[in-house]
Parts: C-alpha cells; structure tokens; sequence
C-alpha cells in the first residue's frame, strides 16, 4: 500500500459518494485522510455527512456569484492572477462559434467562484481533489492552480455513464432515453473539457427491457459507490 493521503472532496448534493469514501476510509479500504468537503449548494445534504464523520467543511455560494456577475463583472473585482485570453485559449468547453461574450460571461464568472474556492482550499495540505457529484464544471483557471506538477493529475470526477458516450449533466438520464443495454460510471480525471480526461476505472451494469430510470439510477449508483473507492486506492498506490 502506498503512503496515506490527503483527500479534499466538492460535492453538490446528497452526497452518497462522499459517504462511501468516508465509510472506505474509516475501514481501511482506502488509505486516505478526507481534509474538506466544500459544496457549491448552500444546504447540500452532504455537508451534513461530512460533519458528521467530522469533516472540515465550507460552502462557495455558486448561484449567488454568479446571479450577481449578471449584474455586471468589474474587471478590478476578478482574481489578480486572471488572465482571460490565457484561459479562453486552454479551455475545451466551449466549441468555436459561441458567442464571444457568453464565453466572456462563464469563465469570468466562474473564475470569482473558483477563486473563493481556492481560498478555502488553499489552507488545507491536500494530495487529491476528489469531485463527488460536483455539478459545476471547472476552467483553466482552477484547475491550473491545482495541478501544479505539469503531466501530474490531482482531480478526479466521477460520471454517471461510460464515456466517452453520454459527457454532461445527465448521464443516466442520457443512457436510459438512448435505448442502451449497458450503462455505467466513469471515474476519470479533469482536464479543460468537459468529461474529456483520462479515465481511470469504469463499471458497467445491464439495462433490462422493464428497468425505469429510477432502476437505472440505482444501478449505477451502486456501482459508483464501488467505483470511486477503488480509483482512490490506485491513485494512492502510486503516489
Ligand atoms: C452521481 O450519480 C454522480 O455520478 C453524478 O451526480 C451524482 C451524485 O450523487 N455526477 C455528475 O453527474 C457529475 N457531472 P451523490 O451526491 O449521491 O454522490
């Protein structure tokens, strides 16, 4: 087994991930210290699981930055070390031919959030960032000032579908309306696109005829729980 590490965690909402990997770790079956959970959903249940395994946690109020950047960004306001024509140029979220202002729009707002995320991660020692149903999408600008060692990953996602099929924001839901007869989990790292990075493990699971979504879901959440653990112990391993 390799040396324990540091795991910081983001969830968005009931935090059944994070629960497994709490309960991976308390048992041995991951070697790994969760430092934070931070949400970007103020009331997140999963916020409720951290504390009570008596983790660290804090909350960067998303919709509340970016309802007022909508009143207008002033530029003096942005993180100092910003750079919009750097991060528009690395970002693979948008394709060619959005309207320049919406792209203008997103990774500035998103950079004010992700800034404030910073700050809170900043004061923990950290060796992984786990994203445990996170449902914001992170720019350049963030996750440049995670991976700091160039080639080396530090952010992993987990996805509800097997990609590269069904990238964004329902990916059961996604699978389900298809017609497929396999579904799946993807954990794989972060980089500038969306659900684009170098998968790390994926589980599959059928689709019978009479399966609903729901069934669907539950499926696939089952083998999520198994899933991201065991990405953590490879990851850990070959720290
Ligand atoms: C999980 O199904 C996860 O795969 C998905 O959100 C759910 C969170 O559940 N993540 C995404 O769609 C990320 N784009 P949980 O809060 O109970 O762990």
């Amino acid at each position: 087994m390799g040396k324990k590490i540091k795991v910081g965690t983001l969830i968005s909402g009931g935090g059944t991930n994070l629960q497994a990997i709490i309960d991976a770790a308390h048992s041995g079956g991951i070697n790994a210290d969760i430092v934070f959970t931070g949400s970007d959903t103020p009331g997140a249940k999963g916020l409720e699981r951290a504390q009570k395994a008596g983790i660290h946690t804090f909350v960067v109020d998303y919709a509340n930055i970016i309802r007022s950047c909508k009143k207008g960004i002033d530029d003096t306001d942005l993180p100092e070390d910003f750079d919009f024509e750097e991060i528009k140029a690395k970002q693979r979220l948008f394709k060619t031919g959005i309207p320049e202002n919406r792209v203008r729009f997103f990774l500035k707002s998103r950079a004010m959030a992700e800034k404030a995320l910073l700050d809170h991660i900043r004061e923990f020692d950290m060796d992984l960032l786990v994203l445990a149903g996170f449902m914001r999408v992170l720019t350049p600008y963030f996750i440049d000032r995670i991976n700091t060692v160039p080639g080396r990953h530090r952010i992993m996602n987990i996805h509800p579908a097997l990609l590269p099929s069904f990238p964004g924001t329902d990916g059961y839901g996604d699978t389900f309306r298809h017609g497929c007869k396999i579904g799946g989990c993807t954990v794989h790292f972060v980089d500038y696109g969306e659900d684009t990075g170098p998968i790390i493990g994926q589980k599959a699971f059928e689709i019978e005829d009479t399966d609903t979504l729901e069934d669907v879901k539950r499926k696939g959440l089952a083998k999520e729980w198994e899933l991201y653990p065991q990405c953590i112990r490879k990851f850990s391993d070959s720290f």
